[in-house]
């Protein structure tokens, strides 16, 4: 073989269709045994791994030389037949018959098998990227987000694309990036929010879906400081109809991973069990009632605070789904929240939590729409006005009833993978320690 053979190779997770036959496949050595006079090479490709045999004697004393002496991560063209291997999880493996390798790593590949650090395995990013669980969420990850697209664009929602350089706050002033705008401030993006509102009343039902920005110095392990978040906005919509479509939505994502990415779930080792039940509706807790199931747990929780962590860890234990808490105290919540008609202290917001301990995943409300109600929030937040005349003419020209949500995508990464700490469910995670790699 030689290097430009490379163009007639076949993806490992099409080799089902070539049994029996001679192919080539262009990868990476994962990992390998030997036992004397065979080796066996994992070779993956970022499609799957397959085991490659190479036996002394059906191939060339050099070609089993080679074999011998390559190390993890040599990049290698791989030629041998497809044979069927009932105890292999792809079903399927390679009888060598040749092997080129394209550049042999002079340096021991840095990551083991054997357990590292996570502080090592965050420097070496670049490089876990190759390994077999980070695989699995990774390709999860990508499962979510085109279940997220598909569900939206299925129900003809309009994508709307929002910046991510804005003048001013879409959640809470203290947790933004600030940058230098040309002699001006802006600030990295929290939130598409408000200008998914603008677009609903232009087109009805809309979407943005992007990078996020919270300059919040939270250590947990549900923050980072760049997350990605999808943000449904409809015009005529209540808060009733808000949690209607955040549960078909979370059931949707849920669904479509469970049966398109059986296998990245098996190497995770989920239990799958508590995923298959998430399906709508899902339970409704007011905040007070929330608030009543923390107490009788023991917990010493005063009327009026927000949440904590561990609190909506108490509070989803008690479901085998997600739950939605709705109502919450206006105070603990955004200036934008229509307050509840029927009690003054309350706010038409939902969050939804997710089971296992996971979490906040969702949350959303039906909006003020009322022109003198939401300047009076502005000013009571200390909002620089000029910054929020064309979000109230939204109020002054055609103001409906509207409602929306974000969903935080890496908490339902995490949550879904089953895995503690959302660091992982990102290529790349940005954190309050964390810029590189
Ligand atoms: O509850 P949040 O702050 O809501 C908003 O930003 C609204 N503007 C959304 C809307 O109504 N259109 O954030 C929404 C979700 C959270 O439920 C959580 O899943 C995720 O975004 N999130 C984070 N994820 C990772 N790291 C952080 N620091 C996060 N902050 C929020
Ligand atoms: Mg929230």
């Amino acid at each position: 073989m030689e290097l430009k053979d490379f163009k007639k190779r076949i993806y490992i997770e099409d080799l089902h269709q070539q049994l029996g036959k001679e192919v080539i496949i262009a990868g990476w050595l994962y990992n390998k045994r030997s036992s004397g006079k065979i080796h066996f090479l994992l070779v993956r490709d970022g499609t799957e791994i397959i085991q490659c045999v190479v036996v002394k004697g059906q191939v060339s004393d050099e070609i089993f030389d080679v074999s011998d002496q390559i190390g993890a991560e040599t990049s290698l063209l791989v030629k041998g037949m497809v044979s069927e291997d009932k105890r292999s999880p792809l079903g399927y493996e390679l009888q060598v018959s040749d092997i080129f390798v394209i550049q042999a790593p002079s340096l021991e590949y840095p990551i083991s098998p054997k357990e590292h650090g996570i502080e090592f395995l965050m420097d070496n990013r670049h490089l876990w990227l190759r390994s077999r669980k980070q695989f699995a969420v990774l390709r999860i990850r990508h499962e979510i987000i085109s279940a997220i697209r598909d569900f939206f664009n299925e129900r003809n929602f309009v994508l709307i694309d929002t910046p991510i350089f804005t003048p001013s706050a879409a959640e809470g002033t203290s947790t933004l990036f600030a940058t230098d705008y040309f002699g001006m401030n802006a600030y990295l993006t929290q939130s598409g929010q408000l200008y998914a509102e603008a677009a609903a009343l232009a087109f009805g039902k809309v979407y943005c879906f992007g990078p996020t920005f919270r300059a919040e110095k939270s250590k947990t392990r549900r923050h980072l400081t760049e997350f990605w978040m999808v943000e449904p906005e409809v015009a005529y919509f209540d808060l009733d109809d808000d949690m209607k479509l955040a549960e078909d939505f979370v059931s949707y994502i849920v669904q479509r991973v469970l049966a398109q990415r059986k296998s990245e779930l098996e190497i995770l080792e989920r239990d799958v069990t508590k995923l298959k039940s998430v399906v709508s509706p899902f339970p409704r807790v007011s905040y007070g009632e929330a608030v009543d199931i923390l107490k009788n747990n023991g917990i010493d929780f005063e009327w009026g605070g927000d949440f904590g962590g561990s609190d909506e860890t108490v509070i989803s234990e008690q479901f085998d789904r997600p739950v939605i808490v709705h109502r919450y105290p206006a105070e603990v919540k955004a200036f934008y929240m229509k307050r509840d008609p029927e009690d003054d202290r309350l706010a038409l917001a939902m969050d939804v939590l997710a089971p296992e301990g996971y979490g906040e995943i969702i949350g959303g409300s039906q909006r003020e729409d009322d022109y003198d109600a939401l300047l009076k929030r502005i000013d009571e937040h200390q909002l620089p006005r000029e910054h929020y005349n064309w979000y109230l003419d939204l109020r002054q020209y055609g103001s409906v009833p509207h409602a929306g949500f974000g969903l935080g995508v890496e908490r339902v990464v995490a949550w879904i993978c089953g895995i503690p700490h959302i660091r992982e469910t990102i290529p790349f995670a940005r954190t309050i320690y964390r810029l590189s790699p």
